[in-house]
C-alpha cells in the first residue's frame, strides 16, 4: 500500500538538510503540518459543512468523535491526495481527500474505522480513498480488530472512472477475506448507491439512520426509465424499507447520533477476532437467580400468545438484550445478551407474530446470524416454540426448502456451546431445524408445558382417525388422549433427545451452568476447502 508522502512532511526532511538552520526549518515544517492538518480537518469548506448540517447530518469527523472514546482516534493518511488529472481536478485537492481513516477505542476496545465525508466531492469514492480503506482493513487483519465503516458517498468518483471501480473491487475483496475473521459493521448515514452497496452487503452488520440514508443498485430516475415506476429514494432503499421489507439492513435509527451510540453498544457485544474469545463484562447479576415469573409466561390455552422476548430479557444479564433485525421476520428474535457476564447470541421463535412459524424470511434471518456466533465463538441460546413450517404457495413458490435449509444447515455446521430450550411447541421438521440434540445440540432442555411431536393434536386427529369420529365430543376424547400420549416433553425425553425437563423459574441458572460446562468446548468439522451453504 502506497502511503503519498509529501515532500514537507516530517519524515522526509533529511539530517542533513537540516543542518545549521534546524530551528527555522523544522518551525517552517511544523508550521506547514498544522497548515496541512487544518486544510485536511476543513474537509470541503464551511459552505458544505453548513449544507450537511442543514440536513441533519453530522460531518465525517464529528461522527467519530461520538462513535469513538474521547481521545482515541489516531488519524492515517490525512496528507494524501487524488492522483486525478481530468476536468481541471489537479486544481481541487483536499488533504485526506474525503476520507477520514484510522483507529480508535470503543469503551477501549479496538477499532479500526474509515469515515466518508460527503464535504469533499461528495463522499466520492476515488483510487485513493479506496487505497486508504484497504489500508483499514489490512491493519484490522493483521492486528485482529473490527472495522467499522461510515458511509456517506456519492458512489464512485466519476472524474477517475475505471481506477474508482477497481479501488472498490480491492475493498469488496477484502471484506470478502475478513469475513468470519473480524467482526465489520457498515453505518450507511447518506447515500449509497450503485455497486457502492456491496461493501456494506458483504458486512456483518447494516445499521442505517432513518431520512437520511438509501441503499440502492440502481436510482429512482433509472427505475423510472426501465420499468416505468415511479418511486422515491426513501421507497426504494431508505432505512424503513431495508429494516422492515428487505432485510439487508440490521437496525435503523432517527438520526446519527442515535445510530453510532447503538453501534457502540453493539460493539460492546461482539469478539475483536475470531480467535480473541467472547469480551467478558463483570456482572452483579446473579448466575442462580430464579426468576419465579417464567413459571406463568406460557399461557394455560395452547392458542394463546406470549411475548417471547420477556423470556430473553428475564433470563439474559441485567435484562440487557441487544436485538438484531428487529423490524425483519418478526417470527423469529435474534440478538445479543450476556449470561454470568459473557456474550451469547439468543436465537428464539416469536408466537406474537405467525404464531412463530418458520418462513422464508426467519430461516434467513436465523441462519445469517447462527453463522455469524459460530464464526465468532459466540454460544448460541435458542428458545423453541415453533408449530412448523408456514404453509403456502408463496412460501413453496419461493423456495422455503432452499431457504429452510439454511437455517438447518447453520445449526448443524455450528460447533459453538449451543443451549436449547423448548418452551411449548416443537412440531415437526422445525423441531429438528430448532438446535435439535440430532442437529448437535449439546444441553437441549424443555419446560413441562413443551409438546415435541410430529405436528398439533388436532392436525394429528383428522389426518389419522379422518371420517372415523362420529362426533366433537369423541374427536375431542381422540385429540385429548393424544396430547396425553405425545404432545408432552415426556416421549422426547424418554429417548434421551431432551436432557432435562426443567421448570421454568430455573431457566437461567440451568443455563449459565450448562454454558459453564461448555466453555472449553472442542467439535471440529471434518475439513474441506468450504462449505456448499444451499444459497
Ligand atoms: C464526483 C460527486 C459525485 C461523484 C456527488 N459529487 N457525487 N463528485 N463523483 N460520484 C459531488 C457533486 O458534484 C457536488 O459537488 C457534491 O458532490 C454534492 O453533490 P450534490 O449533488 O450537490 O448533493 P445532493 O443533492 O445531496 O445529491 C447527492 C447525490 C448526487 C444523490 C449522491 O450527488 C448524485 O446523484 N451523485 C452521482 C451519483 C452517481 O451516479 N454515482 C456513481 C454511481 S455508480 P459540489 O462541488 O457542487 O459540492 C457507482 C459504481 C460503483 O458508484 C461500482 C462499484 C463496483
Amino acid at each position: 500500500m502506497a502511503l503519498i508522502r509529501k515532500k514537507s512532511s516530517p519524515a522526509d526532511a533529511s539530517p542533513e538538510a537540516s543542518k545549521g538552520s534546524k530551528p527555522v526549518r523544522s518551525s517552517t515544517i511544523i508550521g506547514e503540518l498544522e497548515h496541512k492538518r487544518d486544510r485536511a480537518r476543513e474537509g470541503g469548506g464551511q459552505a458544505r459543512v453548513e449544507a450537511q448540517h442543514s440536513k441533519g447530518k453530522l460531518t465525517a469527523r464529528e461522527r467519530l468523535e461520538v462513535l469513538l472514546d474521547p481521545d482515541s482516534f489516531e488519524e492515517y493518511d490525512m496528507f494524501v491526495e487524488h492522483r486525478c488529472t481530468h476536468f481541471g481536478m489537479e486544481a481541487n485537492k483536499t488533504p485526506g481527500d474525503g476520507c477520514v481513516t484510522g483507529h480508535g477505542t470503543i469503551n477501549g476496545r479496538l477499532a479500526f474505522v474509515y469515515s466518508q465525508d460527503f464535504t469533499v466531492f461528495g463522499g466520492s469514492l476515488s483510487e485513493t480513498n479506496a487505497l486508504k480503506i484497504c489500508k483499514i482493513l489490512d491493519m484490522a487483519m493483521k492486528t485482529g480488530a473490527p472495522v467499522i465503516g461510515l458511509c456517506d458517498s456519492g458512489g464512485a468518483r466519476i472524474q477517475e472512472g475505471v481506477d474508482s471501480l477497481g479501488g472498490y473491487a480491492e475493498i469488496f475483496q477484502r471484506n470478502v477475506l475478513a469475513s468470519g475473521v473480524i467482526p465489520q459493521i457498515s453505518v450507511i448515514m447518506g447515500p449509497c448507491a450503485g455497486g457502492a452497496v456491496y461493501s456494506p452487503a458483504l458486512t456483518d452488520f447494516i445499521v442505517m439512520v432513518r431520512g437520511t440514508s438509501y441503499m440502492f443498485v440502481t436510482g429512482p430516475e433509472v427505475v423510472k426509465t426501465v420499468t416505468h415506476e415511479i418511486v422515491t429514494q426513501e421507497q426504494l432503499g431508505g432505512a424503513d424499507t431495508h429494516t422492515h421489507k428487505t432485510g439487508v439492513a440490521d437496525l435503523a435509527y432517527a438520526n446519527d447520533i442515535e445510530a453510532l451510540l447503538q453501534t457502540r453498544r453493539m460493539f460492546n457485544f461482539l469478539p475483536l477476532s475470531n480467535k480473541s474469545g467472547v469480551p467478558v463484562r463483570p456482572t452483579s447479576d446473579p448466575a442462580d437467580r430464579i426468576e419465579m415469573s417464567l413459571n406463568t409466561l406460557v399461557p394455560e390455552n395452547a392458542n394463546r400468545a406470549y411475548n417471547m422476548k420477556e423470556l430473553i430479557e428475564r433470563v439474559a444479564d441485567e435484562g440487557d438484550f441487544f436485538e438484531i433485525q428487529p423490524d425483519y421476520a418478526k417470527n423469529i428474535i435474534t440478538g445479543f445478551g450476556r449470561m454470568e457476564g459473557h456474550t451469547v447470541g439468543f436465537v428464539a421463535n416469536q408466537p406474537m407474530q405467525l404464531a412463530g412459524c418458520l418462513d422464508i424470511d426467519s430461516a434467513r434471518k436465523g441462519a445469517r446470524f447462527v453463522r455469524f456466533c459460530d464464526a465468532f465463538n459466540i454460544p448460541i441460546v435458542t428458545f423453541v416454540d415453533v408449530p412448523g413450517f408456514m404453509p403456502g404457495t408463496y412460501q413453496e413458490h419461493n423456495g422455503i426448502i432452499k431457504h429452510g435449509a439454511k437455517l438447518l444447515y447453520a445449526y448443524a455446521e455450528a460447533t459453538v456451546p449451543k443451549i436449547t430450550v423448548i418452551t411449548r411447541k416443537a412440531y415437526g421438521g422445525a423441531y429438528d431445524v430448532m438446535s435439535s440434540k440430532h442437529l448437535r445440540g449439546d444441553l437441549n432442555y424443555a419446560w413441562p408445558s413443551a409438546e415435541i411431536a410430529v405436528m398439533g393434536p388436532k392436525g394429528a386427529v383428522e389426518i389419522i382417525f379422518r371420517g372415523k369420529f362420529k362426533s366433537e365430543e369423541e374427536e375431542q376424547k381422540l385429540i385429548d388422549d393424544y396430547r396425553a400420549k405425545f404432545a408432552s416433553p415426556f416421549v422426547a425425553a424418554s429417548r434421551g433427545f431432551i436432557d432435562d425437563v426443567i421448570r421454568p423459574q430455573n431457566t437461567r441458572w440451568r443455563i449459565c451452568r450448562s454454558l459453564a460446562v461448555l466453555r472449553d468446548k472442542d467439535v471440529k468439522n471434518p475439513w474441506k476447502k468450504h462449505d456448499n451453504l444451499p444459497l
